[in-house]
């Protein structure tokens, strides 16, 4: 029988779409977050060159000392923050990172902070440790901002932790340096941890990004290769976690994930050291001309964003003026238009009205799918 913490996980919409998306053809997919564009060329070499040198067996369970230097350098020339390499812990993708993030913080009951909308699968790490979730509005009009009051309020004896994300999914909003201190501050004042995934950092567009690292070392940080390098199926992130906790973390990973791989490893080294330049400021000129395409659209289609994103690659639209619920509208779009876009209930109630639009696929696939949304539209009634 399924425990009642497995039976308290709910399904990833975004990943169901996708599947049912992928038995239709000509489907424009407009519903997941993968970036189209591969590492560069000297990443592809350094994994095939690593593998042929044989490094195929496990590595010790924080990572390899090397890759770990390379992380904590980033920091520095990044961010101007010094981090101890001893505090980075190396894991497959920023997914682990996250479980034993909550793992570490949360006893049974214990409370982790959430913004609403939010990541999909936020909530569900949580319920599978047996914490428990409050969460704090976003609202479009604030271009998706946390408030610090709100986190304030939201506080207990019971929160353990609170969780930022910037830039954001589903939003795409990028929180602003004071804000994000601000937010540090009030977390300390009540013995809170935070937790920051920053995942999408180097995909922001009109704003400058803050590392938590700024503000504080007390937090636990998460990031990794699959957004900024194009590298989600190589499975490669990691965590950057309080002193307090290197010990504790260390060893749910040594237990729950052994290592990430070895030849992979090598690959996300000179995926850093090579970092970022140019190729990345035309990644995300690419990506604000798309932003920019679905804006435009969604004004046309007489729809309101209410707001502009300003980094990852994701926009919410309320489609609340549509006829049926966002499901329905999300169902209309990828059986009526062949257009896949995940509707807002994966992100929380605040966004149940919304559909989030992605904008990681190729320029002509977003257009495309403008195009069939607008001509599905326009025989809609309202
Ligand atoms: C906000 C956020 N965090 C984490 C992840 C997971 O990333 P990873 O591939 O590093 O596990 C995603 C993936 O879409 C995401 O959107």
């Amino acid at each position: 029988m399924v425990s009642e913490r497995a039976g308290a996980v709910e399904p990833f919409i975004a990943m169901d779409v996708l599947e049912r998306a992928s038995r239709m053809e000509d489907v424009v997919h407009l519903e997941v977050g993968e970036p189209d564009f591969d590492p560069p060329e000297a990443v592809f070499d350094a994994a095939v060159d690593s593998l042929r040198a044989g490094n195929t067996d496990y590595t010790v369970a924080r990572g390899k000392p090397e890759l770990r230097r390379a992380i904590a350098d980033r920091y520095d020339r990044v961010y101007g923050v010094t981090v101890d390499p001893e505090r980075v812990v190396v894991t497959p993708g920023s997914s682990p990172g996250l479980l034993l993030a909550v793992a570490t913080l949360l006893d049974p009951g214990d409370e982790l902070l959430l913004t609403d909308p939010g990541y999909a699968c936020y909530p569900n790490f949580v319920r599978a440790v047996s914490g428990t979730v409050e969460t704090v509005p976003l609202r479009a009009e604030a271009g998706f901002q946390p408030r610090v009051a709100d986190f304030e309020a939201a506080m207990s004896e019971d929160t353990a932790g609170l969780l930022v994300n910037s830039p954001a999914n589903p939003t795409g909003a990028v929180m602003d340096g004071d804000a994000l201190g601000a937010v540090v501050a009030a977390a300390e004042r009540e013995g809170v941890t935070v937790v920051a995934d920053e995942i999408y950092h180097g995909l922001s567009y009109d704003a400058t990004e803050h590392t938590v690292l700024e503000y504080t070392d007390d937090a636990f940080v998460l990031d990794g290769f699959s957004k900024r390098y194009g590298m989600t199926g190589w499975r490669l992130g990691w965590m950057v976690v309080p002193d307090w906790a290197v010990d504790a973390v260390n060893r749910l990973a040594q237990n729950l994930l052994i290592c990430a791989p070895n030849f992979i490893q090598d690959a996300g080294v000179v995926a850093l050291r090579g970092e970022d330049g140019d190729r990345l400021d035309d990644i995300r000129e690419t990506y604000r001309e798309r932003r920019d395409v679905l804006l435009e659209a969604v004004e046309r289609w007489g729809l309101d964003a209410g707001y502009t994103p300003e980094g990852a690659y994701y926009l919410l639209v309320d489609v609340g003026g549509l006829p049926g619920d966002s499901v329905d509208v999300a169902d209309a779009f990828l059986e009526e238009a062949g257009v896949a876009v995940t509707p807002g209930v994966d992100f929380g109630d605040r966004a149940s009205d919304c559909v989030r639009l992605s904008y990681a696929t190729d320029t002509g696939s977003v257009k495309e799918g403008v195009r069939r949304i607008e001509k599905l539209l326009a025989t809609v009634e309202r």
